[in-house]
């Protein structure tokens, strides 16, 4: 259990967040398929990634661990070995869908499981395009049930074009990734753009790609060429509990140091500056084809605001702490096209209604694919439980630390992100 109280004063100073889950993820795996040896800086040590770290080991990669920096020799995309052992990813959707597609181009057998989460999360979104370019990939229940097996593929996969029925950036990911082996190019076209790690992290390793409007070609390559280091900016999706407690919390004025700004993930941005929130971007770089920032935020008065449809996958993982800002503003929010969420690390429309409500009854309902939220209700405190997903757990702490307090259960899962998270807040 852990116990978080309401702030007494604004939240002031300088926050530095960890390295990007998305990022770190990519930067693993696509200098595991490399030849030559890449640093990579700013590295997220979050659980999430130390699965991927694990995967890859399994398959003969050399990672140095040194903390958040990590020394990677990549094998080739052809130098992998067959895993001995069955492979876990853990919690971690982003490493398993992201592996099925990497290695369904391999000449070898893989087994993959993963933990009670991850077990009931659907991978047929990812397994139809991969089967259609010539996959084999069997188990039990393929849409709700690991342990999946990827078949050895004995001839090169087919290039295909593939329009995807949601916006997905693991399953976007996955068969670009598979369609580097290809005998031909890949095509996958989204409903809207998601986040688009994976296209500009391949460039930055010579791979050829063709992106127009919310379509996306990967040309085959016979090598990748690893840039010498990589730095990981901080995840936005991290920064984003601090942008919400600043704006919320009377007297606050922060600045969230070297935060990763590509657009097709500052939709919190849009959607609290839409709300009324003080926000600015300082000193912007570009590092390794990603944008950085750093963040100023004030507090401000926040008012309700309505959003949906190619917003959400620019901000899919930020709408329990939206939520929460929302909670706290004049009005009503409505977010709409929201689905997706209930196939997160937890059935997140579900823990936002009935846990959020817990600390302001009333508050949070949910109808159809929607959520609306009705700003400036009474606020308890109360034990709430985080269902093991690491963003719940986050959002509850910000709403408890902003209003009248609040007890988790089971509040380690924000090692999956965050690991220094609590220890963030309670320094505030
Ligand atoms: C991720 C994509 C998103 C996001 C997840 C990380 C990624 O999932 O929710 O936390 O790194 O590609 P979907 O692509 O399934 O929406």
């Amino acid at each position: 259990m852990k116990k978080i109280v309401p702030l007494e004063h604004g939240l002031i100073g300088l926050i530095k967040v960890p390295g990007d889950k998305s990022i770190s993820h990519r930067a693993v795996m696509l200098s595991s398929l490399g030849d030559s040896t890449v640093e990579v800086k700013n590295f997220l040590r979050g659980a999430d990634c130390l699965s991927t770290i694990g995967c890859m080991r399994s398959m003969g990669v050399e990672i140095v661990d040194a903390g958040n920096r990590l020394l990677i020799t990549g094998r080739g995309l052809d130098g992998l070995s067959e895993p001995t052992n069955v492979l876990d990813a853990g919690n971690s959707g982003t490493t398993l869908r992201l592996l099925l597609g990497l290695l369904s181009t391999q000449n070898f057998l893989t087994t993959f499981t993963g933990d009670d989460s991850l077990r009931s999360r659907p991978m047929a979104r990812v397994i139809k395009p991969l089967t259609s370019m010539g996959a084999t990939i069997v188990g039990r229940n393929l849409n709700k049930n690991l342990p999946i097996t990827i078949l050895p593929s004995t001839s090169k996969l087919h290039g295909i074009e593939y329009e995807m029925p949601v916006a997905s950036a693991q399953v976007k990911s996955a068969i670009l990734l598979a369609g580097l082996r290809a005998d031909s190019p890949t095509t996958v076209i989204e409903p809207h753009r998601s986040r688009d790690h994976t296209e500009r992290m391949l460039e930055g390793f010579g791979a050829r790609l063709e992106r127009r409007g919310n379509a996306v070609t990967i040309y085959p390559i016979e090598r990748l060429q690893a840039p010498t280091s990589i730095e990981v900016p901080g995840d936005i999706s991290s920064a984003a509990y601090w942008i919400v407690l600043a704006s919320i919390v009377e007297g606050s004025d922060v600045v969230i140091e070297g935060v990763g700004v590509n657009e097709t993930r500052t939709g919190i941005i849009d959607v609290m500056s839409a709300m009324g929130a003080t926000i600015e971007f300082l000193n912007e770089r570009s590092s390794g084809g990603e944008l950085i920032a750093d963040i100023r935020v004030m507090s401000a008065q926040l008012k309700g605001v309505e959003f949906g449809g190619e917003t959400i996958p620019r901000l899919i993982d930020e709408i329990p702490i939206i939520a929460v800002a929302a909670a706290f503003a004049e009005g009503d929010t409505i977010i709409n096209d929201v689905g997706e969420l209930r196939v997160k690390e937890s059935d997140r429309l579900a823990a936002i209604v009935e846990e959020f409500n817990r600390l302001s009854a009333g508050s949070f309902e949910a109808q159809g694919d929607s959520l609306i939220i009705h700003g400036r209700r009474q606020l308890s405190s109360a034990r709430c439980s985080t269902r093991d997903d690491h963003r719940m757990a986050m959002s509850l702490s910000i709403f408890g630390a902003a209003g009248a307090g609040v007890e988790l259960d089971r509040p380690d899962c924000v090692d999956i992100s965050y690991p220094t998270f609590y220890q963030t807040l309670e320094e505030a």
